[in-house]
């Protein structure tokens, strides 16, 4: 039996979580900065340090004690340490490494996008490599080709505006507040998607490359037009209509690396991979293959995903030492 500790702070999220043999989560703590970013419509970096020191032993603290367990019974730690903002992992890393050091036990590095697509192991026992995942959340869009538990190869991404952050940035112009994706995932309900024929971006060629940052403009630009005529827009309509084509560019990226890579199994993960219509829209399309998505509270950032990632990497021999440090932006599929 393995036991591990895994922190994550990459973001605005401090957590720690012990899973036992990489996808039995015995414990799963989360401490949320979102109140504190509110105000500012988005994750201030010096604001998050900050608040990631405040809270790291506190939430490593309830992680252990919610396990039942004590320190001494660990037999790895595992830490976020790319990619995401510097300062905000600097504080996961330097506590991993200090516990690592203190009990002597071996210290795993665990790549923030492996982590997310990880978490589909969790929720899905049946769930094992190869398979195609669609990794969606606030700075990331990727289409990715998960050959083996540590083997990742990038198929497409986002050229520009990651897709949680078009949702965020239009949330903000509509007047929803942060984080923008699950308010335009519940006010599209009340809205008509068809009302706006806001147009999907492809490139050339078999590209399986994003871009949001043009949807982004087109509905901004739509409400400020309506604005200007002296009408009211209809908010609803609007993120309905945002909604279904960004969603309906990711589900065909997604099935075309399916059926590049001849692969029968597709998942989601990220905060985005919360979205209903997204979910929906993949059900619908789904036509014999098999669908994976993790839970809402295990799309988000969290820090299960890392420790589930780390078991693999640990089986992988892949440790890091005391020279372990933060790495703001690393392709997931290198070291
Ligand atoms: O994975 P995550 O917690 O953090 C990053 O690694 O970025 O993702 C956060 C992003 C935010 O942009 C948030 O608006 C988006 O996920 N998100 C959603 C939904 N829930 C969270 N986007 C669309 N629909 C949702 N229901
Ligand atoms: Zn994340």
């Amino acid at each position: 039996m393995s036991l591990i500790l895994a922190i994550e702070s990459s973001c605005d999220e401090t957590a720690a979580a012990v899973v036992k043999d990489g996808r039995t989560v015995l414990s799963n703590v989360i401490s949320s900065q979102i109140e504190t970013h509110k105000k500012f419509g988005g994750v201030v970096p010096e604001v998050a340090s900050r608040k990631h020191l405040e809270a790291v032993n506190c939430v490593i603290d309830s992680a252990i004690s919610d396990a039942g367990i004590t320190l001494a019974d660990l037999d790895y730690i595992a830490v976020t340490y790319a990619p995401g903002l510097v300062g905000a992992l600097l504080v996961g890393v330097s506590a991993a490494k200090a516990l690592s050091l203190a009990l002597g036990i071996p210290l795993i590095g665990v790549h923030h996008i492996r982590g997310h697509i990880c978490a589909n192991f969790i929720d899905h026992a049946d769930l094992t490599p190869p398979f195609v995942c669609l990794v969606a959340s606030g700075g990331h869009s990727h289409i990715v080709y998960v050959a083996d538990y540590t083997e990742f190869e990038v198929l497409g991404q986002t050229r520009d505006d990651a897709a949680g952050e078009a949702f965020d940035k239009v949330a903000r112009v509509l007047g929803l507040g942060y984080p923008g994706g699950p308010k335009i995932d519940a006010l599209a309900k009340e809205g008509n998607e068809l009302a706006i024929p806001f147009k999907k971006v492809r490139f050339p060629g078999d590209s399986l490359d994003f871009s949001f940052s043009g949807i982004k403009t087109a509905v901004i630009n739509y409400y400020h037009n309506i604005e200007q005529k002296g009408e009211v827009p209809n908010k609803a309509d609007i993120a309905a209509s945002f909604q279904k084509s960004v969603c309906e560019v990711m589900v065909d990226h997604l099935l075309e690396a399916a059926k590049l890579k001849g692969c029968h199994k597709v998942a989601l993960a990220g905060g985005v991979a919360c979205n209903s219509r997204l979910r929906a829209e993949l059900d619908a399309r789904s036509d014999g293959l098999m669908i994976y998505y993790p839970s809402p509270i295990l799309c988000t950032d969290n820090a299960a995903m890392i420790g589930c990632c780390a078991y693999y990497e640990a089986l992988a021999s892949n440790f890091a030492d005391m020279s372990l440090n933060a790495i703001p932006y690393l392709g997931i599929d290198l070291k």
